[in-house]
């Protein structure tokens, strides 16, 4: 049974507080979790509880922190850590709230992570086989975001996320290598065309090169796959994340790319052209977040995957309004999206069992915590989003994922294109 529960803030890898918990029981297991933040958040995302005020500039987390040590601790002190979804319902009522803003998301996911982390390793096992069982043993194709723009970075580009995909890798390991390479290779192009600023990096690791067109970083990246010595289309494939609400005007109802105003239909048919000129096998977020009609559209329409981040936000509800209206074919896990490991768990459930696929995802915040790397190989998900290759916020999560590659062994496996379900060209 748990015996400790404590929280206290850190930082994050943008140099803001965010909250750590550590459980531990009475059989000697010891978790710890800490939570990260977005940027690009979606509207209906549960609410993550900062202090205002000019402390952080008023992005302490403190109530948040004492939520956990004055509120949440005395409930959770003597139950089993193995009883996950009574200890985050308990969680979720002695909040009150649909978005969890009176103890915070933020407070109540370190919680709920740390207590499946005191869990696994009260039982001495790994994290993705406490979850996921037996059955747990496919590594995740990473998806690695290696040109940043939209909030992510400080240039012109509207598209937030240009992301390499190794699908011709045999196995985890291999699709890291190649990423890295392709990384480096993009770093020299990039370097040599634009100049030195050019390699700055974005908040996820990836390059902010002073580009404003779409097709400008999708060229650097089909370069980049080759200079490397990687065929486009085959061994290295790509995928966008639009994160369209960004760059939506919802008075005027246009979206503003590339240095014009596009309608949806005139959004959608850029959409089009792109998938007919590159080797674009995933698209999350391409439309205004509440637009469930027109990503039904987009879903009909491209014949690859598409992915609801800010659609969905994780929220079954939210997911299952999807599912009905036909909208996209596969769903973002964004466990601090909702704010408790049960409840992810059960909009990745939702998702697999209506065959949309899932894609376990980090946050542009993100610190040391690993528990991504788990949660993807325990649903056997086949896709995983944490950054480029580069940083060691995002690289904790593919080190870790060589861990488990290479504590499988020959159980290990690596769905390459596979893993695209949706992708029917
Ligand atoms: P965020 O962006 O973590 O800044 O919200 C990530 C994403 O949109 O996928
Ligand atoms: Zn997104």
């Amino acid at each position: 049974s748990i015996t400790h529960v404590k929280a206290r803030w850190v930082l994050d890898s943008r140099g803001n507080p965010t909250v750590e918990a550590e459980v531990r029981t009475f059989a000697g297991g010891y978790g710890s979790a800490i939570v990260p933040s977005g940027a690009s958040t979606g509207t209906h995302e549960a609410l993550e509880l900062r202090d205002g005020g000019k402390r952080f500039h008023g992005k302490g987390v403190s109530k948040a922190v004492e939520n956990v040590n004055k509120i949440i601790a005395p409930e959770i002190l003597g139950e089993d850590s193995r009883k996950q979804e009574e200890i985050d319902s308990k969680m979720i009522s002695l909040d009150g709230t649909p978005n969890k803003s009176r103890l915070g998301a933020n407070a109540i996911l370190s919680v709920s992570l740390a207590v499946a982390h005191a869990a696994a390793d009260t039982y001495g096992l790994p994290l993705f086989q406490y979850l996921g069982g037996a059955l747990a043993s496919t590594l995740p194709v990473p998806l690695m975001n290696i040109i940043n723009g939209g909030k992510h970075a400080g240039n012109e580009l509207k598209i937030q996320e240009f992301l390499i995909v190794p699908v011709g890798a045999s196995s985890f390991s291999e699709a890291l290598a190649i990423g890295s390479e392709v990384y480096h290779s993009l770093r020299g192009y990039l370097k040599e065309k634009y100049g030195v600023s050019a390699i700055n990096v974005g908040d996820e690791g990836g390059f902010a090169p002073p580009m404003s067109r779409t097709r400008e970083a999708l060229d650097a990246l089909i370069h980049a796959v080759k200079n490397a010595g990687y065929e486009p289309g085959r061994d290295v494939v790509l995928a966008l994340d639009a994160a369209a609400s960004e760059f939506y005007d919802e008075k005027r109802g246009v979206y503003a790319i590339d240095g014009a105003e596009l309608t949806r239909e005139k959004l959608i048919e850029f959409y089009e052209s792109l998938v007919e000129e590159y080797p674009i096998v995933s698209i999350e977020d391409p439309l205004y977040e509440e637009d469930f009609e027109g990503f039904a559209e987009v879903t009909r329409s491209l014949k690859i995957q598409v992915v609801g981040d800010d659609l969905f936000v994780t929220n079954v509800e939210r997911l299952r309004r999807g599912i009905e209206a036909g909208a996209a074919n596969a769903l973002l896990l964004k466990v601090n999206q909702i704010g408790t490991l049960t409840e992810a768990l059960s909009a990745a459930r939702m998702a697999l069992e209506n065959n949309y696929s899932v894609i376990v995802s980090h946050r542009s915040g993100e610190t040391e915590d690993v528990t991504i790397s788990h949660i993807a190989v325990a649903l056997n998900a086949g896709q995983i989003k944490t950054g480029a290759p580069a940083r060691s916020e995002r690289n904790a999560k593919y080190n870790e994922l060589l861990r488990i590659e290479e504590y499988l062994g020959g159980r290990a496996r690596y769905p390459g294109i596979k893993a695209f379900k949706a992708y029917k060209r």
